[in-house]
């Protein structure tokens, strides 16, 4: 397993042009909500306001409770900044990685989250089905690798800081990466051929733009015999960055097409007008 570093391979993310409903803001006075532990002067002698206009009451409550993190660590003016960033960088102006930052926090501020049945259904059957090293793209702050002898190393990988910040499987190394780099010239560079044993991308895949391209590269990585999990719904996702509907049939063309055997499974998930599915790949 080569030595990894934060950030390697990390690029510089380009503004889109995805159009997202405008929100009405919401004014949150920040001593009144009590949380914040600092002063009113140390507060404002860092540069921060007393009110502040949020897009969304959920981010604005998980972004008070984040800045309260940094002031109980002496970080007053870190503080400020993030609140005044969440506060004043409207969603639509912000960058694709910004907006995956602002689901982040709405979601934890939700809890949407890591404890359901399906969501623990998933995860013991990734578990048991990996080995070695894995690849964990895409994982937001989710893991879906639990405890199993079998696994190595996990490489948690996702364009999105705050999300990998909170990557919940202790002790994996979190490479900051954005798969939307990989094209015929551009690989995932840092990982060498076939070092990898298990991979997987759940509900990610099609916010790719260039699935094909990554689906080569992935089988690059993959030693053989070595998995690829591919985990999705249809009719589920953020329709702003999507670029289409989850279709398990396109996946598993796609992954035949660059040389993976294939096979398809539908999850035992119940929701509304949504089916999960899992492909597995295996690179022959
Ligand atoms: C819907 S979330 C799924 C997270 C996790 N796999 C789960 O199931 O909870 C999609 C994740 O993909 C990440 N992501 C989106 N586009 C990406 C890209 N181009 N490169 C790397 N990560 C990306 C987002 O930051 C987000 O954490």
């Amino acid at each position: 397993m080569p030595n990894f570093e934060l950030g390697n391979g990390a690029r510089v993310l380009e503004e889109t042009k995805a159009k997202a409903p405008l929100r009405s803001p919401v004014v949150v006075s920040l001593f009144k909500t009590g949380l914040l532990g600092c002063s009113v002067a140390e507060w404002q002698k860092a540069g921060g306001k007393e009110t502040y206009a949020f897009e969304d009451y959920r981010v604005s409550s998980q972004a008070v409770i984040r800045a309260d993190g940094l002031l109980k660590q002496g970080k007053i003016a870190e503080a400020v900044e993030y609140v005044h960033e969440n506060a004043h960088k409207k969603y639509q102006d912000r960058t694709t990685e910004g907006k995956w930052k602002y689901y982040t926090e709405r979601q934890l501020a939700e809890c949407a989250g890591s404890e359901g049945e399906d969501i623990k259904h998933l995860r013991s059957l990734l578990t048991n089905r990996a080995s070695g090293d894995v690849l964990e793209a895409m994982c937001g702050y989710t893991s879906y690798f639990g405890d199993n002898p079998k696994i190595n190393n996990v490489i948690a990988m996702d364009f999105c800081q705050e999300a990998l910040e909170l990557y919940d499987r202790p002790g994996a190394t979190k490479v900051l990466f954005d798969l939307e780099s990989i094209d015929d010239e551009n690989g995932v560079d840092f990982i060498p051929d076939s070092s990898i044993n298990t991979a997987s991308i759940s509900f990610g895949v099609d916010y790719l733009s260039k699935p094909l391209a990554v689906y080569e590269e992935f089988r690059r990585l993959l030693a053989p015999g070595g998995k690829f999990f591919i985990v999705g719904a249809s009719h589920q996702g953020f329709p702003d960055l999507q670029k289409r509907d989850f279709c398990p049939a396109f996946h598993a063309r796609l992954l035949k097409q660059v040389g993976f055997a294939n096979s398809v499974e539908l999850l035992p998930y119940e929701r509304q007008d949504s089916q999960f599915y899992l492909v597995e790949a295996t690179k022959r």
